[in-house]
């Protein structure tokens, strides 16, 4: 039986900080020695009961996902877990893996990833914890890997060799069983327990077309089973969907900016009657229709209020939540239906308790993502057969739907302007003289109305009662408007500033404006009041949604 290994590095790391989702660096750091293994070893070593418990390792596919795979394995088996389950070609989407952990009852998952940034080896890498229930590792679990890894001074492993993932197989590695395993086929039960894929393959087939845009991420093998293999639509509603280490280029963040070619095929040629697309790691999801861009936020909202169309949420939803900066539309359906709606702090693992405790069913972020309890991360593709169902049953297009909702509910116009990769101390400087004049921006006249709440966000979980503050900083308007700014927990490079802006429509007679349009006094007074395009130099933000 090949020995365990123990490899002495020359000192601790200091910047293994986890962010909003997991670590995040460039694929060039990852790369440097021991970097990786002494994040691996402060997980194994913050988790209780490894000894014979299940692991799920699995990545989006980006450059390194193989290589780093290998490397778990053999430090896994080195702390003596039961048994590893990977899937074939290492390929699993963050929803998949959540739902893996729940199926196998394994103690927690490792996700290769960083998410919507681009990858490569001039791109960026990432790894991510989910615990038990299929989620993302809460911060109390987050703060313990950090505390570790600055102080780790070596990690142990197993150094054999490890099977290629190509093929299904089971392998021994010292005490611990490797199970290469079909990586999608849970994930489609999961999908047709949850949707009735017949229904909505007999509304696709009726003139109805519509096209997948993968980013030649990790969806592409699940989007074929299920839009190909299983509800028999042409591979050709499939755009990039084969898995590439750099992403073919492409930044795999599927909004207007990133995902411009999906956009110009339904906003501008007209050429399909609904298109979508997920980012590196499945978990976000972009809806579109013919000419019609759907926000985010009024997905959520969409989705919320049409879960009774859908057949796993037939018996009803206990409840709605969604991250503060995402737009009050939920909020509207969840008065009018009469369940709880909770708000959160920005990042999926604040939903993970109100989930657990079945307090609410479904949740979302502004951020193109959206889920439900299912599983414990958001889920691009469920979303998107979510929509098709709510289509497929009221046989109508996106805009008739969006505006349909609009003249029942009213309109959250929203936005949300990134200024990505600027100068850290800009950003900090924007953020700062926010901050230091809130006390006096609390009454004062703004956009045409009055600021009521100026404050910076706090949070205390309803479940197990924890802190969260510092969570951004938020302006609320007499008239229902919000303007909230943050500094982004996921960027690698310099720091990228998220302002979002909302304002709820004033009659039935204000409810088809351009949102940026429609925001235009909270846009410019908040330029007025912080100097934004000047200190950032840029004239306009680096993504509009
Ligand atoms: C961003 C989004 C946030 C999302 C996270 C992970 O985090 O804004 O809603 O949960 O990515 O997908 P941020 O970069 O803003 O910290
Ligand atoms: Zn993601």
């Amino acid at each position: 039986m090949p020995a365990i290994k123990n490899v002495n590095v020359s000192h601790p790391f200091s910047d293994q900080k986890p962010g909003t989702s997991g670590l995040r660096k460039s694929t060039k750091k990852f790369l440097e020695k021991h970097y990786l293994e002494i994040f691996i070893e402060s997980i194994l070593s913050s988790l209780d009961n490894v000894e014979g418990s299940t692991i799920i390792v699995g990545g989006d596919g980006r450059y390194g996902n193989d290589n780093a795979i290998k490397k778990i394995v053999q430090i896994c088996s080195a702390h003596k877990v039961g048994t590893i389950i990977v899937p074939t070609r290492g390929l699993l989407s963050t929803p998949a893996a959540s739902n893996l952990i729940r199926d196998y009852s394994a103690i927690g998952g490792i996700i290769l990833s960083a998410s919507h940034n681009p990858g490569g080896l001039e791109g960026d890498f990432g790894v991510k914890l989910n615990v038990s229930n299929g989620g993302p590792a809460p911060e109390f679990v987050t703060e313990k890997i950090y505390t570790y890894s600055q102080s780790l001074t070596s990690y142990k492993l197993i150094d054999v060799e490890i099977p290629n993932l190509k093929d299904e197989g089971s392998f021994t590695i010292h005490q611990t069983k490797l199970e290469i395993i079909d990586g999608v086929q849970s994930y489609v039960s999961l999908m047709e327990d949850i949707f009735d894929f017949d229904q909505i393959g007999d509304f696709l087939k009726n003139d109805f077309s519509i096209v997948f845009d993968a980013m030649n991420a990790v969806t592409g093998p699940y989007a074929k089973r299920i839009f190909v293999d299983r509800i028999g639509l042409s591979d050709q509603c499939l755009l990039n969907s084969e898995p590439m280490p750099d992403f073919g280029n492409l930044h795999p963040d599927p909004n207007l900016t990133y995902a411009n070619k999906l956009a110009d095929l339904l906003l501008n040629k007209k050429l399909y009657s609904f298109g979508a697309a997920c980012d590196g790691d499945g978990d976000r999801n972009m809806i579109l229709g013919k000419g019609c861009f759907v926000n985010p936020s009024d997905s959520l909202a969409v989705i919320t209020a049409n879960t009774g169309l859908v057949p796993g949420y037939k018996k009803g939803i206990s409840g709605v939540a969604r991250s503060m900066p995402t737009s009050m539309a939920v909020d509207v359906v969840a008065k009018e239906l009469d369940i709880p709606c909770y708000e959160t702090p920005t990042g999926w693992k604040f939903f993970g308790n109100l989930l657990d405790s079945g307090k609410i069913t479904i949740c979302g972020e502004e951020s193109f993502g959206t889920g439900s309890n299912h599983v414990r991360e958001k889920d691009g593709l469920w979303a998107v057969l979510f929509w098709l169902q709510i289509l497929a049953q009221k046989k109508c297009s996106v805009t008739d739907l969006m505006q349909n909702h609009w003249l029942h509910f009213g309109r959250n116009y929203y936005t949300r302007h990134d200024y990505e990769s600027i100068p850290s101390e800009v950003a900090h400087q924007i953020y700062q003289d926010l901050e230091n004049q809130l006390q006096k921006l609390n009454g004062a006249h703004f956009a045409s109305s009055v600021i009521t709440q100026a404050d910076n966000y706090s949070y205390v979980d309803p479940i197990d009662k924890s802190l969260s503050d510092k969570q951004g900083l938020r302006l609320v308007l007499d008239n229902g408007s919000r303007i909230i700014l943050r500094l982004s927990g996921t960027g690698t490079k310099g720091s990228t500033l998220r302002l979002y802006f909302e304002r709820p429509s004033k009659s039935q007679n204000d409810l088809f404006l351009d949102p940026q349009i429609a925001l235009k006094d909270l846009i410019i007074g908040i330029d007025h009041l912080l100097n934004i395009k000047q200190l950032t130099k840029m004239n306009i933000p680096t993504v509009i949604t």
